[in-house]
Order: structure tokens, then C-alpha cells, then sequence
């Protein structure tokens, strides 16, 4: 939208689209992008807020400076002083917002993976950075599965589900005693990117209200594979992440797909994920039903034979049943 200024576009103050990259989302300034000749477009106001996917559609599309009003350039320099990393790390914050600052930043993120066809070095520098803070936050913070259990019955779906996937993997990894910091991470990382395949499928496809054909059903169970390639020659993805990316949907029973294969072959850590994955989807709104409880889901995973590891979902219950009851 091209609207009236009460100043010459020339007198506005350019400033670094990169600047916005891992902000909050709450800003007490209005933003703009300047379009051809004269125009210029408000794209991001004090009162919504920016809006990540967009940003990151801006960044993609080249754009590398975003235009400030002289007025509010005090308030810009104040709000640019303090990232969300910032407030990540102040000793004196709150468990409550760190973790919002940390959803914040994961987000912003995810808007940059979900607008990519190869992931970005610098994009998966950064999940892994993220990665880092939620293991440290896993370990260190039991309070933290209460939060995110509660943000992922309300959050946006496609979102708040990687998230969640990251972090209950990394939960259900650390209660089974085997993994240590880096494989925790490996886990993290994981549940993160394991969907990042549907990015590549046609939007009328993934959010069809309707029946799929068998060719659409056949590119929808391709995004394990998809996402693989999405990751190829990435180097700040470790190949285990990989491994998990295309074998999360392989099934002890050996009914899974890419490649039908059988429990004792199944990546560990990727039935970590799959795990993750399917109680996620069972606690989450869907437009088609509400979100059952932590309870109905576990019950519904116990009952799915064959579907998930069993050691990992009695694990599963253990962790998430006990967190369950101190969060109430
Ligand atoms: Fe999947």
C-alpha cells in the first residue's frame, strides 16, 4: 500500500533488513520499503507488529534495507539494542520470557526455512544456535515442556509443530539416558527440519479440504524425501540430521514409508521424532477436530500397534504424564 507521509521520502533513514532478523515481533515504530519513483509502501506498523513470514519474503526477494521515519529513530535505535538473544540470555529475565524470546526467534526461523527451496548456511547456523538454547533449556528447566504442552493446543500448526517436535524429541531422547549433548542437539535438530519437505508441495495440495488423488497422495508421502534434498550440501546440517529428516515416517512394523523398512533398522533417533511427530499432531487444533489430551493421546499412541517404538513410547508416557500432573 503506497500512503501519504508527513515527510519527503528522501528524509526517511534507511536501515539493514538484517537488522530485523532475530527481533521481536513488537515494535513501537512504523516501517517502510520503498517502492519505484516516489511510492512508498508501510509494510510493517507499531500496531501489528512484523510479520516474520513477510520479512523473510523481503529478504528472499533481495530487498536489504527497510526505511524508518526521522521521528522514530530514537525508538528504532532503543528496539535494535535489544535482540531477542539478548533477552534470551539476561540472567535477570524470567523462564516465561526467555522461552517467548526463544519462540520468537524460532520463529522468525522458521518463516525464513518455510520461504526457501535450498536451505541457507546462515539459516541453518541459526536453527542450530536455537537448538543449542532449547537443550540447554531441556536440561536445565523441566518447567519448559508445561509451557510449550500449553502453546501447542493454541499456536499456529505448522509452526508451533516443528518447534514442538524439537522439543519433545529432545525431552523423550534425554529420559532414555542415551544420548549425550551433541546427540540431544543431533534430535533437536531433527524434529526441527523433519517436515520441512511439505515446504515443496503445492499449497493447494497441502491444505486440499477435500479427498487427494493418488498422485497428490504419492507427492505428499514424498516429503521425506524432499526435505533430504532440501538439506543436500547444507554444511551446518550433520548427516544424522538427514537421516531423521527421511526416516521419520518408517515404522517398526515396517508399514512406514519412504521405504517400508523394519524396527531393528530404523534410525533410533528418528523413531524419537516419528514419536514426537504423531502425539504433537494428536494434541494440536486441526480445522477437522479439537485437540485431545496429553492423557487421550498417549492412549491413542499405546493403542497403535506397531506404529512407534515400544520402549520409547513407555518412555514417552513416563515423561510426559509426570510433567502433566506438576503442570496442573
Ligand atoms: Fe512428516
Amino acid at each position: 500500500m503506497t500512503e501519504r507521509l508527513n515527510c519527503s521520502p528522501d528524509d526517511l533513514i534507511a536501515v539493514e533488513i538484517q537488522a530485523f532478523r532475530n527481533a521481536t515481533r513488537d515494535i513501537n515504530f512504523d516501517i517502510y520499503l520503498k517502492l519505484s519513483g516516489d511510492n512508498v509502501a508501510h509494510v510493517f506498523s507499531r500496531t501489528t507488529g512484523l510479520d516474520y513470514k513477510r520479512l523473510a519474503q523481503y529478504i528472499q526477494r533481495g530487498v536489504t534495507h527497510l526505511y524508518i521515519h526521522p521521528n522514530d529513530f530514537e525508538n528504532y535505535k532503543t528496539f535494535i539494542s535489544k535482540p531477542a538473544h539478548v533477552v534470551f540470555s539476561d540472567p535477570g529475565t524470567s523462564q516465561e520470557r526467555k522461552i517467548a524470546s526463544l519462540l520468537n526467534m524460532t520463529e522468525q526461523n522458521m518463516a525464513e526455512i518455510f520461504t526457501q527451496v535450498k536451505m541457507e548456511e546462515e539459516t541453518a547456523v541459526n536453527a542450530q544456535r536455537l537448538i543449542k538454547s532449547y537443550v540447554d533449556l531441556v536440561t536445565t528447566s523441566p518447567q519448559t515442556l508445561a509451557i510449550i504442552l500449553k502453546l501447542v493446543s493454541h499456536g499456529e500448526y505448522l509452526y508451533y509443530h516443528a518447534i514442538a517436535v524439537s522439543i519433545f524429541s529432545m525431552f523423550i531422547a534425554k529420559a532414555s539416558g542415551q544420548f549425550n549433548q551433541r546427540m540431544l542437539e543431533i534430535v533437536g535438530l531433527g524434529g526441527f527440519f523433519h517436515d520441512i519437505g511439505y515446504t515443496q508441495v503445492p499449497r493447494e495440495i497441502l491444505y486440499s479440504p477435500g479427498e487427494l488423488s493418488p498422485d497428490q497422495w504419492k507427492l505428499m508421502r514424498s516429503h521425506p524425501k524432499l526435505g533430504l534434498k532440501m538439506l543436500e550440501g547444507t554444511k551446518a546440517i550433520p548427516d544424522e540430521v538427514r537421516y531423521i529428516v527421511y526416516q521419520h515416517h518408517e515404522e517398526p512394523s515396517g508399514r512406514g514409508y519412504p521405504n517400508s523398512l523394519h524396527g531393528p533398522v530404523i534410525y533410533y533417533p528418528a523413531k524419537i521424532v516419528a514419536l514426537a511427530d504423531g502425539f504433537s499432531a494428536l494434541i494440536s487444533k486441526r480445522p477437522f477436530r479439537p485437540p485431545y489430551s496429553v492423557e487421550q493421546a498417549i492412549k491413542i499412541i499405546q493403542d497403535a500397534t506397531g506404529k512407534y517404538d515400544r520402549d520409547l513410547v513407555r518412555i514417552m508416557a513416563s515423561v510426559f504424564l509426570v510433567r502433566q500432573r506438576q503442570a496442573a
